[in-house]
This record gives C-alpha cells, sequence and structure tokens, in this order.
C-alpha cells in the first residue's frame, strides 16, 4: 500500500553535514519526496511534535537538542513507507542500530541518531499534519 511518513532530518544531521547522504539513501530505495523544508523549531513546537514523550526523563535534553538548529522536515511516499523508513534508519541507539542502517552507520548516540520517522499510520496523519498543515 502507498503510504506517506513523516521525517525529520536532525539538528545533528544539519550540523554534520549529512543531509545529502541522508536523502540519497531514501531516494536510492525507490521513495518520493513529496514536501521538504529546512527550519528551526521551537520549544513548544517540538512539545508537539513529541507530545508522547514530553513527560519522559529523556524528554528535556532532547527538546533542547531538537531545538538547538535548522533541522530538515520532509513527507516520504512509497509502498509501505513508514515501514521501509523505520528499517533504512535502524534502531533508535545509534550504538544498537545494525551496520547498513543510517543511524547504525553514522551515529553512536541515543539523542543524537540523526533520522525521525513516524512509527505507524496514526503518527504519520498526526505529523505530517503537524509539519505541513497545507
Ligand atoms: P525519535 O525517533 O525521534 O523518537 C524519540 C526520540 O527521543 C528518539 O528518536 C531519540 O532521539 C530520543 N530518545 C529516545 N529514547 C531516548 C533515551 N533513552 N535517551 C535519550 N534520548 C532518547
Amino acid at each position: 500500500m502507498i503510504q506517506r511518513t513523516l521525517v525529520l532530518l536532525k539538528p545533528d544531521a544539519v550540523r554534520r553535514g549529512l543531509v545529502g547522504q541522508v536523502l540519497a539513501r531514501f531516494e536510492a530505495k525507490g521513495l518520493a519526496i513529496v514536501a521538504m523544508e529546512q527550519r528551526t523549531i521551537t520549544a513548544e513546537q517540538a512539545d508537539r511534535h513529541y507530545a508522547e514523550h514530553v513527560e519522559k526523563d529523556f524528554y528535556p535534553p532532547l527538546r533542547e537538542f531538537i531545538t538547538s538548529g535548522p533541522l530538515v522536515a520532509l513527507v516520504l511516499e512509497g509502498d509501505e513507507a513508514i515501514d521501509i523508513v523505520r528499517a533504512l534508519n535502524g534502531a533508535t541507539d545509534g550504538r544498537k542500530a545494525a551496520p547498513g542502517t543510517i543511524r547504525g552507520d553514522y551515529s553512536l548516540s541515543n539523542r543524537e541518531n540523526l533520522v525521525h520517522a513516524s512509527d505507524s499510520p496514526e503518527s504519520a496523519e498526526r505529523e505530517i499534519a503537524l509539519w505541513f498543515p497545507s
């Protein structure tokens, strides 16, 4: 089934100059970029995006990080895009993510893990509406 998913190339990806390499992986897989914008978000926007995590212990430093500089928000489209993108990203913790995945190849951190992607059709719908209301 053709799906759309919301992806963030987090501030560490922008700072490290990895935007092109990460986008190239998504494109090479066959996914289409249907919207994309670089933004620096506020704490309030971070809280809306990470609504399910705001009460967690790891959230304050995550909010600090995600608002620390520009990120690139995009919508990817393709067959089974939600699960495919999560597989390309790899496990959340870059130290545990398998080699060959984006986090496995480029991240050594549980927080600064380069990419975010929607984890279900419901979160994709919510996150796309939040980031790209038009
Ligand atoms: P993401 O896929 O954007 O979803 C929530 C984010 O919180 C996750 O990627 C990490 O950046 C961060 N995160 C999740 N768990 C932890 C943790 N235990 N410690 C620090 N950051 C975390």
